[in-house]
């Protein structure tokens, strides 16, 4: 059985479950039979539960589908879900290149396993493109054919930090409860390990220290990227420091979001909260930004990464020089911008990036 971009698009949570039920069943790409007219490319996600990383897939299976419509190629993705297990993503990476995919883009669980799979990619000569979750640099060297998709976690931390230095600057009397001349935070970490976690941890404070601005750090923990488990790290927190936060620093939207279900669980009046700012320009996080819940945000441009992961893919099944599909640097990475997101620039950037706006219409 074929999963094709027209009967696999899932379009909501209940579909997204049933089409995650069928992967698990089905994680290959077909028949072993070879079909020259198509383009066969096996995605494999860390965890299709992750809501960026969702996000994405549905951007790719949607442009897919466009790009199909404008070329009259046919293009197959078969799509795993590795359970954030490297064990799991490995069977489905053996799969996908024991069916003959053309093109393999792996959403690395364990961004030190890559060796691994690209060796064994390299032995069947299936060109790899690695997306989100990056590889260490000696990895990418190994192969000439192997591709990163992503976005730099260094200038996602920088932007958000600018974020939170615009705001001091400009309502330093409101964001300052203390009046001590000194910014006291709390950071809510994704997972350990992840580059994005680790930088843009870094860098958003950096962008503060660099601009002079006196910081002190009340507390810190990993939620691993998720809503629930940064509304209880918060929950604690109120409790233990109540009003003492400035401002929440958090890696993602999704836990910037479980900050908010803690403040508004622990009934703490809006005008109280500390500032919170995210990354990523989810759906539901762009909803708290134009309420004025949430701060700001910094767009994970997940569109611009689907289009780059595909227009890369097509190249090289199709043999030309991925260079002119793709803006390539170093001859293997392909960068997407970020981009501030504020109420005022909130609408512009919906349109610009095609941004979802909420959970889309079941299909059909
Ligand atoms: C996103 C997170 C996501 C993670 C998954 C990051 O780039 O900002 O929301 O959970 O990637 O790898
Ligand atoms: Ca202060």
């Amino acid at each position: 059985m074929h999963l094709t971009t027209k009967n696999c698009s899932f379009q909501s949570p209940l579909k997204l479950l049933a089409l995650a039920l069928v992967l698990i069943l089905l994680p290959s790409c077909g028949t072993t039979e070879q079909q020259d007219d198509s383009l066969r490319i096996g995605v494999a996600l860390y965890a299709q539960d992750d809501t960026f990383i969702s996000a994405l897939t549905q951007n790719l299976e949607w442009l897919a589908q466009e790009a199909e419509g404008e070329t009259g190629l046919k293009i197959n993705l078969f799509i795993s879900d590795g359970r954030s297990s490297q064990a799991t993503q490995m069977d489905q990476v053996d799969r996908f290149l024991a069916r003959q995919c053309d093109v393999l883009c792996v959403n690395i669980v364990d961004r030190t396993a890559a060796a691994v799979i690209i060796d064994k990619a390299e032995a069947e000569g299936v060109p790899l493109i690695f997306f989100n979750r990056q590889p260490v640099a000696e990895d990418i060297q190994r192969w000439d054919q192997i591709y990163y998709v992503g976005a730099s976690a260094q200038e996602s931390g920088e932007l958000q930090g600018r974020l939170v230095l615009d705001a001091w600057r400009q309502h330093q009397d409101l964001l300052d409860r203390n009046a001590d001349g000194i910014l006291q935070y709390a950071m809510l970490e994704g997972e350990p390990g992840h580059q994005d976690a680790l930088l843009r941890t870094e860098y958003s404070i950096k962008a503060l220290t660099d601009a002079g601005v006196e910081v002190e750090k009340l507390t810190n923990d990993t939620a691993n990227w998720t809503r629930a488990q940064a509304a209880a790290r918060t929950k604690q927190w109120l409790e233990e420091f109540g009003g003492e936060i400035e401002v929440i620093f958090s890696n993602n939207d999704d836990m910037a979001l479980g900050a908010i279900d803690a403040l508004k669980d622990s009934q703490w009046e809006q005008q109280d909260w500390p500032l919170i700012v995210g990354v990523d320009a989810t759906a539901p996080a762009l909803e708290a930004v134009a309420s004025g819940q949430l701060y700001g945000t910094v767009l994970n441009d997940g569109r611009g990464q689907a289009q780059a992961m595909l227009d890369l893919a097509q190249a090289l099944w199709a043999g030309e020089d991925p260079a002119q599909a793709v803006t390539l640097e170093d001859g293997h990475y392909v960068w997407l911008p970020y981009r501030l997101v504020t109420q005022d620039n909130l609408e512009r950037l919906r349109e610009q990036y095609h941004l979802l706006t909420r959970e889309p219409l079941p299909s059909g």
